[in-house]
């Protein structure tokens, strides 16, 4: 037992097995899959978790049926007698490392997680969800006997790779909470109407499943909380589902989240362990061993909820993401080492086309051979720019044993993290900064702030240097003249505070990216009592924001009463005395605005004078957005891969 977090660090038993901590790696498929077979590196994303000291793991979503598999191939398809030896191997690694290993097996029914499917989708209803174009028809009896059945057949292939349990996907709306809700199931059969009929479908599978399931052989089933949607279920339903469950007498935990599809992987707007009141009460209820995550991302939070007797284990799926060591580091008082998730959803929730991490640039690519090991010559590594992309190259090059100094023409590091950061919400994206110069602390580099670095100066550090690298960032272009004439502000302008303090009337038009930055710059104005009036001429709104947080964005520009235009450009005239309009992209009648401020957003620029002023050198290496803008993900990448092998 640990001195630091006692409870996070006890052991607890399972079903037959015991964990050697309470902490769980919750379920986060990778895509790292092809034609619904893990490959290699879903095998190595599984030992770098148990590496890092968690206590079990449970397995992103394997589907039970070729009616719930993705045409892309990227789901687990747990029915295939192939798909056997890929996951022995997973649980090999997993057991080498001290954890435990248990799947999660799951049917989709009406929702297709964004993919496509070579099936007709199927629900316990023919109701359409929200979600996706096509309506599914209803399942007949004997298509639910055929999905049971696969229930069955891919429960006994986990059995056979030898994995520690199973756990039921019966949360976040897809098929087995599909057929308990009565807002998707409108049957008239014997599994709709009442509460036991609705529950019918979830007792043949977990009948199916006990019928393979050897001794010790965890079962586990995850329900929501609550559902979030309108007319969905709550916690009174999931409290008498979980004591139905419980009374089988076969289910060894629950696991409990909130949401349902688009909403359970919550981004930074919300507040953090929402699901801990709904876990304490399905506990304290059914007695049945209890599994709680949602934007958990300590280990001190994890303790004050095992320690208050809310819950048995503590998941998390993004924070081991974003840090698989965070278990040993915080079990070895190494907090400070702790990379943190920045809860935004930007690279983990994209699938492009597999798992990646904007933070952690290991995850989806693997460990560089370079990293970890010491270098036989340490090298003299200057790095200019204290961005994420210079402070990751000289965390990753002072790891492995360089001595690494580096300039910050600024009086703190960053770079363009830090306005960004000054956004609503978006305060979260900067504990990667605090990190890195934690890091840098740690490994020693010199950092020197507020050294601006000229050409001459380059030249110098050239001369004592065994490697320079580059990492000068970006900056906000200049804004045209007829807009200048106006007075317009960028975004940087209005996040920093740099605009009239009395509001008014302001346009704030996305010339640029449907990201984050210009409707970061609305809802500041609209915080700070200013009326605003929101276009593009993109054809969507926010198509750039992590699916999870656009909804969450909407709704709150929406109800600060800003006024959101699409398809419309922003037209202002050379000619001071004509009006600012927008124009509809494809034709019809322009619409004067009056803005007392307009807010222009267009795309960054490199800065890279010292890129240009320098001829090109096999011992200089430019890195991040001084190449070209880019997101917080490319610039950690760039560094790491730069440290790496420098
Ligand atoms: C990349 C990713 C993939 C996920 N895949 C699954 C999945 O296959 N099955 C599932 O039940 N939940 C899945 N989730 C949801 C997580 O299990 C978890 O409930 C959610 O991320 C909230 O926990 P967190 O705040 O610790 O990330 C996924 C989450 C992420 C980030
Ligand atoms: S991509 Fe962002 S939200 Fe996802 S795990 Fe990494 S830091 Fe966390």
């Amino acid at each position: 037992m640990s001195d630091r977090f006692p409870h996070v660090f006890s052991p607890f038993r399972i079903g037959g097995f015991d964990v050697r901590n309470r902490l769980v790696a919750l379920p986060a498929g990778t895509s790292l899959v092809e034609r619904g077979i893990p490959t290699h590196g879903d095998v190595e994303h599984f030992e770098r978790l148990a590496a890092g000291g968690v206590g079990m793991i449970v397995a992103g979503a394997t589907v039970v049926h070729p009616t719930s598999a993705l045409r892309s191939g990227k789901l687990v398809e747990g029915y295939l007698d192939e798909v056997v030896p890929a996951i022995a191997a997973k649980a090999a690694v997993v057991h080498r490392h001290g954890s435990r290993l248990v799947g999660q097996l799951c049917h989709l029914g009406r929702e297709f997680i964004g993919g496509e499917s070579d099936e007709a989708p199927m629900a316990p209803s023919a109701l359409k969800t929200p979600r996706d174009a096509y309506p599914p028809h209803e399942l007949s009896v004997r298509e639910i006997d055929a999905i049971v059945e696969g229930w069955r057949v891919a429960t006994e292939n986990l059995v056979k790779a030898g994995l520690d349990g199973v756990e039921i996907h019966a949360a976040h709306g897809y098929l087995p909470a599909q057929f308990m809700s009565p807002l998707t199931n409108r049957r008239t059969d014997s599994f709709g109407g009442s509460f036991d009929n609705r529950m019918r479908f979830l007792h043949l599978v977990i009948d199916a499943m006990c019928s393979v399931i050897p001794d010790g052989f965890a079962l586990g089933v995850r329900l929501s909380g609550e559902e979030e949607i309108p007319g969905g279920m709550d916690i009174e339903d999931c409290v008498r589902i979980a004591d139905d469950l419980a009374a089988l007498g076969v289910v060894d935990y629950f696991s409990i989240t909130h949401g349902t599809r688009g909403k359970y992987v919550k981004d930074s707007t919300g507040p953090d362990a929402v699901a801990v009141p709904s876990a304490s009460r399905v506990r304290a209820v059914t007695g049945v061993a209890t599994l709680v995550g949602q934007r958990i991302r300590d280990v001190g939070t994890a303790e004050h909820v095992l320690k208050a007797g809310h819950a048995d284990l503590v998941g998390m799926a993004r924070a081991l993401i974003a840090d698989p060591d965070l278990p040993v580091k915080s079990e070895t008082g190494r907090l400070d080492e702790v990379r943190g998730c920045l809860g935004i959803n930007q690279d983990c929730r994209a699938f492009d086309p597999h798992l990646h991490c904007a933070v952690n640039a290991e995850v989806g690519r693997g460990r560089h051979p370079g990293v970890g090991v010491r270098v036989d010559r340490p090298k003299e590594v200057y790095v200019i720019g204290g961005g994420p992309a210079g402070l990751e190259a000289a965390r990753v090059s002072a790891e492995r044993g360089h001595r690494v100094t580096l300039f910050e023409s600024n009086t703190s590091l960053g770079g363009s993290v830090r306005v960004a950061a000054a956004a609503p919400h978006r305060a979260t994206l900067v504990d990667i900064v605090d990190y890195l110069e934690r890091e840098t602390r740690r490994l020693k580099v010199e950092v020197n702030l507020g050294a601006e670095i000229s050409a001459d100066d380059l030249a110098e550090i050239q001369g004592l240097a065994d490697h320079v690298v580059l990492a000068t960032g970006s900056k906000v272009a200049p804004l045209p003249d007829p807009l200048r004439s106006r007075g317009a502000v960028t975004v940087d302008d209005v996040l920093l505070g740099a605009i009239s303090p009395d509001p008014g009337h302001a346009v704030v038009y996305d010339e640029a990216d449907g990201f984050w930055p210009a409707y970061s710059a609305a809802e500041a104005l609209a915080q700070r009592g200013w009326q605003v009036t929101f276009a593009t001429g993109l054809t969507g709104l926010a198509p750039r924001v992590p699916h999870e947080s656009v909804g969450p964005l909407l709704q709150r520009l929406g109800s600060a009463g800003v006024g959101l235009h699409v398809a419309h450009t922003l037209v202002v005239p050379e000619d001071a005395a004509s009006p600012v309009v927008l124009r509809p992209v494809f034709g019809g009648p322009e619409l004067p605005v009056e803005p007392g401020l307009l807010v222009w957003h267009q795309p960054r620029v490199g800065e890279d004078a010292l890129r240009r002023a320098t001829a090109p050198s096999d011992s200089l290496t430019a890195i991040g957005d001084c190449v070209t803008p880019r997101r917080i993900s490319h610039a950690i990448a760039e560094g790491y891969r730069l440290g790496a092998t420098v």
